[in-house]
């Protein structure tokens, strides 16, 4: 038993953020967001606007994508790091959304790696049987945890979310072929939010040693990828498509550069959306579906790197 990708959604919500709008706020221009990091806009939730009402709306979108109701699902995995409360889950409250009361519900917690986390954890439980078919999401509303005066982080985030239908399946020529996890806490603190609720019982703002983050997230994605192509007994150049984490154009280039992938394989949407966390792999490959690249039968791979540190990839025959 395996695990099929059946639908994919996503949903933007529709306030677009411009560095022009952005250079009014704080020390900043268009021209420094986009060379150092290709970003020219993001999509920011409208006030009354959470992470379960895009997770819900992406949810809606891959269900009807995949041809399937919301009574057919029996699991609901979201990743997120900026849930509607502490608690319950948003999983939970995306189960309600629904209408369904049955399966399982939880949020997983891998900041923007949470989505190649949560692709690892529905597949095993898949292909163990506890569920047949889940809905696995990635949804942020980062806005609500930046400092808007902090210009060394406020102009990277945006808020989004993405979603695919996934089943277990025993069709061994598509499907997941093999997810690749990893974490490092002795880097914590280059990446971080400096509030939570035991230790200030308060929301925090996202802080980051940008620089030193940057050399490791090339060098980990790299390592991650090689580590679940040869896992999975193909090499680097069968991939049709990477659909990496959109935190950086100059990150995606550099892990390109490494591994010699063809630019023209690498999908790229940093520039509209910036980086949404665990939103930013299903959002940039449903643009890939959605706009006829990434075809039914293609190889692709995802993969991410976050907070943590964490960091991983998977791959699977579309
Ligand atoms: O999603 C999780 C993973 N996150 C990432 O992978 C992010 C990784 N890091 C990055 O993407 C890049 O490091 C950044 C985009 C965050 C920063 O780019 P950088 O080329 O590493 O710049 P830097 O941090 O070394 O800063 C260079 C200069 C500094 O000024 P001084 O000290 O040289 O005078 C910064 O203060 O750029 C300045 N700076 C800015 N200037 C204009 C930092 N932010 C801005 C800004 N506008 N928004």
């Amino acid at each position: 038993m395996g695990s099929i990708i059946k639908g994919i959604g996503s949903y933007l919500p529709s306030r677009v953020l411009t560095n022009e709008d952005l250079a009014v706020k704080v020390d900043t221009s268009d021209s420094w967001i986009r060379e150092r990091t290709g970003i020219g806009q993001r999509h920011i939730a409208a006030e009354g606007e959470y992470t379960s009402d895009l997770g819900l709306a992406a949810a809606k979108a891959a269900l009807s994508d995949a041809g399937m109701e919301a009574k057919d699902i029996d699991l609901i995995v979201v990743a997120t790091t900026t849930p509607d409360y502490t608690f319950p889950s948003t999983a939970t409250m995306i189960q309600e959304g629904l209408g369904i009361h049955h399966g399982a519900a939880f949020d997983i917690q891998a900041v923007c790696s949470g989505f190649i986390y949560g692709v690892n954890v529905v597949d095993s439980l898949l292909r163990t049987g506890t569920a047949k078919n889940a809905l696995l999401i990635g949804a942020e509303t980062f806005s609500r945890i930046l400092d808007w005066e902090d210009r060394t982080t406020c102009v990277l985030f945006g808020d989004g979310a993405g979603a695919v239908v996934m089943s277990a399946s025993d069709d061994e020529n598509t499907g997941v072929m093999n997810s690749f996890i990893r974490s490092d806490g002795a880097h914590c603190k280059l990446l971080y939010v400096d509030g939570g609720p035991s230790r200030t019982q308060t929301v925090g703002h996202v802080r980051m040693v940008g620089n030193q983050v940057f050399k490791y997230a090339v060098k980990d994605i790299s390592a991650a990828m090689l580590e679940c192509t040869e896992g999975a007994g193909v090499s680097i150049s069968d991939v049709d498509w990477f659909v990496p984490h959109q935190a950086n154009q100059r990150i995606l280039n550099g892990v390109a550069k490494r591994l010699k992938l063809k630019p023209e394989q690498v999908i790229s949407t940093v520039e509209f959306h910036a980086n949404t966390s665990a939103a930013s792999v299903p959002l940039a490959m449903d643009t890939a579906v959605k706009d006829g690249r990434i075809k039914r039968g293609d190889l692709v791979m995802l993969e991410a790197f976050g907070g943590g540190f964490t960091w991983g990839a998977a791959l699977f025959r579309f």
